[in-house]
Order: structure tokens, then C-alpha cells, then sequence
């Protein structure tokens, strides 16, 4: 930690809205740290991305939280960063670093009693079967699928309509279709990329009763409580609790910025963070 300050800086990244996820839980059980949270809208989305770009654009988010906002831990608030990028932006920085994907295939593992999950996520991760692989290292037997229209339609803010209804009806079909047709009896499905926690009432809406949905958002919180929460030497809550925040611990210190569209950010991200991100600042990471 900077000697200089007495509160630890959590910086987290994503490509856009759906790290603010991610940024929720952690501010829920770390009430005592501050945090610096970019999401890269110039450039997003990610998840069409090759990994080499991908790389690039996650080492520069990584670098400026590190370099310029003071980071003392990153956490990867994106699934295609963290599942084609991790040892790049652990290359970039010193400081320690945490993905999404792990948590989540433990949090899967934890849920599922059959042993074969569903994964939902963008094309780059589905490629890179980096959930198929942190699955299949527990003993589970999972299915990807890549649904890139649900990160345009979050970045809209259409988390509930009946655009979106359907095209996660439509999705989440054909998933299902895939599991049986190869004999496998899914039980809890793994929301693998942090905007799809935005869509949650209307993704758990669509599958079928009985199936546990993983956000990925909160077991990456978790695991980041785990792994930060002795060294932040700050208070962490066990059990998150919006409230708890609220009454009885200091504000936390959020600053926010974005890579484009700061209007639009302070009006959409003040809705999924559940609190006012303030003013966002706009930083150029370069190309
Ligand atoms: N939210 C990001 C993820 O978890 C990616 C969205 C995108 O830029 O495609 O994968």
C-alpha cells in the first residue's frame, strides 16, 4: 500500500457499465476502501475483440489505475479481460491482480449438484473457453455461449425490455436445446460476463425453474474480500448489506472514469451502481 495514505485504493476496470457490478458488491463488503473504477466506453465492446487488443486496451486501463489513481490491488472487472488477458495486465503491473473467471467457476462448482453448468458470455470469452477450462478443473461439465447482443443493449440501458426479454428467451432456447442434445442436465448457469448481472430479473425469468443463476459479479467480490480484505487493513462486512453501508460505516470514496461518453455514464451508472458515481472524469488511454 502507498505509505503515504492510509486508505488502500481498489482500482477496478471493465469495458463499460457492467463492472460497475462488480464495483457494487465491493463497496458493499469493503465499506472502508476507497476505490477507482474506469470503464473503457470509447472502445467497448471487448467481447468482439482479438486477445491481443484486448491486452493492450485491459494493460492501459491497468497502468493508469496503477500509475495514476494510486492502485495498491486490481480487480478485473470484466470476463473477456480476465479470461484473455490476465497475464498481460499481470505483466503491466506489480501490484496483485484478480479476475472474474475463477470466482465464478467456484461459485458454479459450490451451486451445482449434477455437475453440468451453462455459461453465458461474449464471443472472446467463449473462445477462449477459459470458463470450460476453470469448470472442467472442478469437475464440472459446462456448455458456453456466446451472447454478444445483451453488452449493446445493457450499454443502451434497456435492462428491461422486452427487446432484451427476447433476445435472452432466444438465447438461453438454444442453450438448452445444445445441453440436451448432448445428454447433459444443466442445473445453475454462470452469467460469465459482468453486464449480464444487469439483466438478472429477466435472465432468471427465462430459465428453467429450479436452475441457479451465478453472477460471476459477486463471487469475484467475495474472492476479492478473501485474497485483500486482511491486507486493506479496513473494515470488511461478511455479509454485504446496502444498509450497513449506508448507517453505520463512512462513505466509501468512489472516483469514476470513463474512456467517452461521461453524460452518459453519470446517468446510467448512478442506476446500476445503485449510488451516484458522481462526477465522471474522462481520461484518454490512448489507441
Ligand atoms: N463486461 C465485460 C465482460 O465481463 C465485457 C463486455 C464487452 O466489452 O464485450 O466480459
Amino acid at each position: 500500500m502507498n505509505p503515504d495514505r492510509l486508505t488502500p485504493t481498489i482500482g477496478v476496470f471493465d469495458s463499460g457499465f457492467g463492472g460497475l457490478t462488480v464495483l457494487r458488491a465491493l463497496i458493499e463488503r469493503l465499506p472502508g476502501a476507497q476505490f477507482a473504477f474506469i470503464g473503457d466506453t470509447a472502445r467497448l465492446p471487448y467481447g468482439s475483440k482479438s486477445r491481443r487488443t484486448i491486452a493492450r486496451y485491459a494493460a492501459q486501463s491497468a497502468r493508469f489505475l496503477v500509475e495514476e489513481q494510486s492502485a495498491d490491488f486490481l480487480v478485473i472487472a470484466c470476463n473477456t479481460a480476465s479470461a484473455l488477458a490476465l497475464d498481460a495486465i499481470q505483466e503491466a503491473v506489480p501490484q496483485p491482480v484478480l479476475g472474474v473467471i475463477e470466482p465464478g467457476a467456484e461459485a458454479a462448482r459450490a451451486a451445482s449438484r449434477t455437475g453440468d453448468v451453462l455459461v453465458i458470455a461474449t464471443d472472446a470469452t467463449v473462445h477462449s473457453h477459459a470458463y470450460a477450462a476453470a469448470c472442467g478443473a472442478r469437475g464440472l461439465r459446462a456448455i458456453e455461449k456466446a451472447c454478444p447482443l445483451l453488452v449493446p443493449l445493457v450499454e443502451e440501458g434497456w435492462t428491461n425490455h422486452p427487446v432484451t426479454a427476447e433476445v435472452i428467451r432466444i438465447y438461453l432456447d438454444e442453450l438448452n436445446a445444445e445441453a440436451a442434445r448432448r445428454g447433459l442436465n444443466p442445473d445453475t448457469l454462470v452469467l460469465g460476463c459482468t453486464h449480464y448481472p444487469l439483466l438478472r430479473p429477466l435472465i432468471e425469468a427465462a430459465v428453467p425453474a429450479g436452475m441457479k443463476v451465478i453472477d460471476s459479479a459477486e463471487a469475484a467480490a467475495e474472492a476479492a474480500v478473501r485474497e485483500f480484505g486482511e491486507k486493506i487493513g479496513c473494515p470488511v462486512l461478511s455479509t454485504p448489506s446496502v444498509e450497513r453501508v449506508g448507517d453505520n460505516a463512512p462513505d466509501p470514496v468512489v472516483r469514476c472514469f470513463a474512456t467517452d461518453s461521461v453524460e452518459k455514464f453519470e446517468r446510467l451508472g448512478s442506476r446500476f451502481l445503485g449510488r451516484p458515481v458522481g462526477a465522471v472524469e474522462l481520461v484518454d488511454l490512448g489507441g
